[in-house]
């Protein structure tokens, strides 16, 4: 969480979202999607965001950029993290989205928003920040990268794995015969 919102322009400030936010994060994580090229893939509502970030136990974190110059003021941009564990390290940060919509971008938001989680990721004690970027996102690498980021696939040839829900159940009822 940010002690306070930071400036980037005169009406262009970043700080951290609120409840009724849920929807406007939704648009962008959906618009993030579409660029991903993966659309069918997004499950979840504002709903799901509502209850998962805002409850008695956030399960994330998430930054948001706002234009407050148009009235009411918009939401332009979202960074959204969350805490993992690593055994060889301890406490890190997990970045999932970054995205600053399109007529918005090359205004320093989006370095705006990677600085300020740096700044949560170095005040909140941990080790390292961990993201995932598609193989054809060269433009999103090199932006990460001018940064100090590391691509550990190239690095360290690690792979990204994952099982879905409906494969986990396929599986149990395998070990169950
Ligand atoms: C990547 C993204 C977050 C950058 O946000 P942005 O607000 O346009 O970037 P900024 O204006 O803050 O640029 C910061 C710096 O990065 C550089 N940069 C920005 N976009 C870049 C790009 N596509 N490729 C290389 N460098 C880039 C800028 O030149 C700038 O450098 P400077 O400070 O020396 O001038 C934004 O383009 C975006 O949302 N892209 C689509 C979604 C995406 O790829 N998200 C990441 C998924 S892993």
């Amino acid at each position: 969480m940010l002690k306070q919102p930071i400036k980037i322009e005169s009406n262009l400030i970043i700080r951290n979202a609120v409840e009724t936010d849920c929807d406007d994060i939704m648009r962008l994580i959906n618009e993030l999607a579409v660029f991903e090229k993966a659309p069918d893939q997004v499950r979840i509502n504002s709903q799901t965001l509502k209850q998962d970030g805002f409850g008695e136990h956030p399960l994330y974190t998430c930054l948001v950029a706002e234009d407050t110059s148009s009235s009411p003021a918009r939401v332009v941009a979202i960074a959204l993290m969350f805490n993992v564990y690593s055994t060889w390290e301890g406490k890190c940060l997990h970045l999932e989205d970054l995205y600053v919509q399109v007529d918005y971008r090359k205004r320093g938001i989006g370095k705006a928003l990677f600085a300020a989680t740096y700044q949560i990721a170095v005040e909140t004690n941990c080790a390292r920040l961990n993201f995932s970027v598609l193989d054809w996102n060269s433009n999103a690498l090199d932006f990460y990268k001018s940064f100090g980021a590391v691509d550990i696939t190239e690095k360290e040839g690690w792979h990204s794995v994952r099982v879905t829900r409906k494969n986990m159940e396929l599986q149990l009822e395998k070990w169950k015969k």
